[in-house]
Parts: structure tokens; C-alpha cells; sequence
């Protein structure tokens, strides 16, 4: 089997290069070690920049986003029985769309077959060789047969726990980490939404999110221990942390509704920043974690893809090597931004055991300023809706 571009994990990064490669005449091929029912029912990321909003439209995959996303131009920031609005279109000009990964992830492998695209789903044993030559290859299994792809490309967007980052040699590779002691817990409930925008909570308990999914169904995150398990989560005891987190001084509350789904997630920021070896690229999640908070995971994914395929693009139309040469460069700059943002607003609105009572007030002061002052709410939106990037 061969093609230009062998593309590990059919993951946004995967499956939306795949999708961009295809509209410039590249061909690829897709590798995915879960089936599709498993790829488009798996709830994740749910807030898009309108950086990603653009992308998708410009591609022509962004019709139904357009249709049932939810545009949002600002959200609430929650403390001390309070709620003070972050007005992100009036301090930036942008806005965020809600709507859903897997929404995205349906999108795209509807793109991808619509044109016949190559998509294996349900592969194993995933390996890959010659990285270091002009004639890279990958092995798997597909339907109980042995199949080699040689490609020109290895794409390794296989996500945090694939194979790709694994096969470049580890004295090239420089990683830097840093995990939390916290998870989030995750539900979905059956409800109509608490507010017209999203309330990012801090309280002496820990965090809480509130967001949505659609007028029907929202999407709620409270901070956790990250190995606690959901048994011990009984309705009543999500409903009554919820309200101690978010409800406010004057009587808001968070609607309560049937919980349909629940989980926990670790938290970590995580940097790989050597995203290139020979003829072996790595996009999205394969290359750095970000914890959650600032919701940047997916767009970070889909920013590492719109440089990488233009890098490509150039390479096949124009034989130029220098775009995928500072491929690791380009990408580096928006993600260690994303990366520092994240890891901000993290620990701004967290509980941080061990920490003093002194510093568990400098979150309050600072959430103070940063929802009172123009220069400091404007660099908060600028983060969040993702123009401060390079
Ligand atoms: P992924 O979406 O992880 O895709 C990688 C794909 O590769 C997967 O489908 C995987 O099955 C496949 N794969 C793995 N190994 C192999 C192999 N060896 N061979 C072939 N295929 C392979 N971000 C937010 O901003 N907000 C959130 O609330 C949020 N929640 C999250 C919850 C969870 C449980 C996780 C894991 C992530 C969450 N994220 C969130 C992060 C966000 O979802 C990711 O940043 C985003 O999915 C990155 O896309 P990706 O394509 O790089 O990787
Ligand atoms: C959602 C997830 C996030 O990480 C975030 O910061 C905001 C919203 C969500 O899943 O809706």
C-alpha cells in the first residue's frame, strides 16, 4: 500500500489534515486504533476559537457547526457569591463557538468519506520505521491482516498515549511536564442551560464549569481528586457541590436536571518540544497536554494542523522544504502561549492544597482585577478566544 501522507489517529488533527491535504490534491491515508461509533460518541473538548470557527468553514466542513453551534461573545467568571462578566467581542472583536468534538469529529469523517477518502478504523499493532529516510513506512493490522503503508510522510497524530512520539529516538527529544494534583469530574445532564454563557467558578471547595451542549443538554465540570471514581458520586452529592461552587449571593443557581453521564479526567501540561524527526511530524495532543481550564486542547490541535498543512502544500507544489523545516518553530510559539495561559487560569481558579492562605487570597485579588480592569480583562480574552497568539 502506498501514499503521499500516512496519518496516525483519525483524532480533529488526524482527521481535519487528512481533509486538508485532500483539498489541495495530496492524498493520505488514516489509521485508528477505535472504531468510528467509538470516535464519534467520546465526550471531550466542547469550546472552539473562532481561529478553529474559520478554519472549518474556510474547508467547508463548518456547515452543521454553523447551523446548531451556539455562539458565545462572553463568559462569567464566579467568586466570593459573585458573577462578573469577561465581554470577550467588546474587549477583542471575537467571539467562541460551543459545539462539541465529536460534533466536529462526525464532520469530518463525513468529509473524508464523501470523498473517498482512506480511513482504517479498529487497526492495531501500529508501528512505524524509516523515519530517518526519504521512504518512511508504517505497519499495522487491519481485519486480522498484516499491512505495511509506505508514505513520503509519517503524521503521528495519535494523541497522548500513541506510538508516534515514542519512535523518535529519545536522546532527540526534550519534554517538559507538569501534572496537577486534581482532576475534573465531568457530567452531562439533561437540563436547560443555567445561564445564556459559561461560569467558570472558583470557591474555597475548588472549581466548577458550567457549560452546554445544546438548549436541551448541559456539559458540568467540578474540580476533583483525579483518582476518586464516579460510584462515589451519588446525583445528590454532584447537585449539592455544584451549588455550593456556583450558586451566587443574589440567588442564582445551577439547574439541576437527569445526569446521563459521568467521568474524571487527570489534569497535566505537557510539552514534547521536539515535534519533528526526519520525515515523522507530530500534531495535536501527541505533542503537548494542556489542562483543561483554558480550553484550549482541541484548538491547539487544529492550529499545529493549519501550519502543518500548509508546510506540506508547499513541499508537494513548490518543492520547498523550508516550511516543514520550521514546522517545530512556527507551532512552538502559540503553544507554549496556550501552554502558559492554561496553566494560568489554572491555577487561578483551582484550589491549591498546601498552598497559604495568603496566596488562596491572591486568587481573589487578582480575580478582582482581572474583572475590573480593562488591561487585565483584556488579556484574559485575548488568551481565551485565541488571538494573542503568533
Ligand atoms: P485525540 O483526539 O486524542 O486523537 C488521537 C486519536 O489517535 C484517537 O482517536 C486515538 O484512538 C488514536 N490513536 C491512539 N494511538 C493510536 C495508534 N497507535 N494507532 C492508531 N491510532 C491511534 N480539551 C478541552 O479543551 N476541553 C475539554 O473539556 C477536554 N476534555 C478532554 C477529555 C478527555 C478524556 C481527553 C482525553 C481530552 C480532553 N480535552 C479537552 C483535550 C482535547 O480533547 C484534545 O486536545 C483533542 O482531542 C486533541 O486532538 P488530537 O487529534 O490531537 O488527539
Ligand atoms: C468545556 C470544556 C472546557 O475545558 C472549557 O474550558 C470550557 C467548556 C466544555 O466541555 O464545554
Amino acid at each position: 500500500m502506498h501514499t503521499q501522507v500516512g496519518i496516525i489517529g483519525a483524532g480533529p488533527a488526524g482527521l481535519l489534515l487528512s481533509h486538508l491535504l485532500h483539498r489541495h490534491g495530496i492524498e493520505s491515508v488514516v489509521l485508528e486504533t477505535r472504531g468510528r461509533d467509538q470516535i464519534e460518541s467520546t465526550i471531550r473538548a466542547g469550546v472552539l476559537e473562532q481561529n478553529t470557527t474559520d478554519l472549518l468553514i474556510e474547508a467547508g466542513v463548518g456547515e452543521r457547526m454553523k447551523a446548531e453551534g451556539a455562539v458565545h461573545h462572553g463568559f462569567e467568571l464566579a467568586f466570593e457569591g459573585k458573577r462578573r462578566r469577561i465581554d470577550l467581542t467588546a474587549l477583542t472583536g471575537h467571539s467562541i463557538t460551543v459545539y462539541a468534538q465529536h460534533e466536529v469529529l462526525k464532520d469530518l469523517v463525513a468529509a473524508r468519506i464523501a470523498a473517498n477518502g482512506s480511513v482504517f478504523f479498529n487497526v492495531s499493532n501500529t508501528s512505524i520505521s524509516g523515519i530517518e529516510t526519504d521512504a518512511p513506512s508504517i505497519r499495522f493490522t487491519h481485519g486480522g491482516v498484516e499491512h505495511t503503508l509506505h508514505c513520503d510522510f509519517v503524521i503521528g497524530c495519535d494523541g497522548s498515549q500513541g506510538v508516534s512520539r515514542a519512535s523518535i529516538p529519545s536522546a532527540r527529544r526534550r519534554d517538559y511536564e507538569c501534572v496537577f494534583p486534581f482532576g475534573w469530574f465531568g457530567i452531562l445532564v439533561e437540563a436547560p442551560p443555567t445561564s445564556d454563557e459559561l461560569i467558570y467558578a472558583r470557591h474555597e471547595r475548588g472549581f466548577a464549569l458550567v457549560s452546554t451542549r445544546s438548549p436541551s443538554v448541559q456539559r458540568m465540570y467540578f474540580q476533583c481528586d483525579p483518582k476518586d471514581s464516579t460510584e462515589n458520586w451519588s446525583d445528590d452529592r454532584i447537585w449539592s457541590e455544584l451549588h455550593a461552587r456556583v450558586d451566587s449571593v443574589d440567588g442564582a443557581t445551577v439547574t439541576e436536571g437527569r445526569i446521563f453521564q459521568k467521568n474524571i479526567v487527570g489534569m497535566r501540561s505537557y510539552i514534547s518540544s521536539t515535534m519533528q524527526h526526519g520525515r515523522l511530524y507530530l500534531a495535536g495532543d501527541a505533542a503537548h497536554i494542556v489542562p483543561p481550564t483554558g480550553a484550549k486542547g482541541l484548538n491547539l490541535a487544529v492550529s499545529d494542523i493549519r501550519i502543518l498543512a500548509k508546510a506540506l502544500q508547499a513541499f508537494y507544489s513548490e518543492d520547498r522544504t523550508d516550511l516543514l523545516d520550521a514546522y517545530t518553530d512556527t507551532a512552538l510559539k502559540r503553544i507554549w502561549r496556550a501552554e502558559h495561559f492554561s496553566y494560568w487560569m489554572t491555577r487561578l481558579m483551582h484550589r491549591l492544597d498546601g498552598v497559604s492562605a495568603f496566596e488562596q487570597r491572591l486568587q481573589v485579588a487578582e480575580l478582582e482585577h482581572v474583572t475590573t480592569s480593562h488591561a487585565a480583562a483584556l488579556a484574559m480574552a485575548e488568551n481565551y478566544v485565541g488571538t494573542s497568539a503568533v
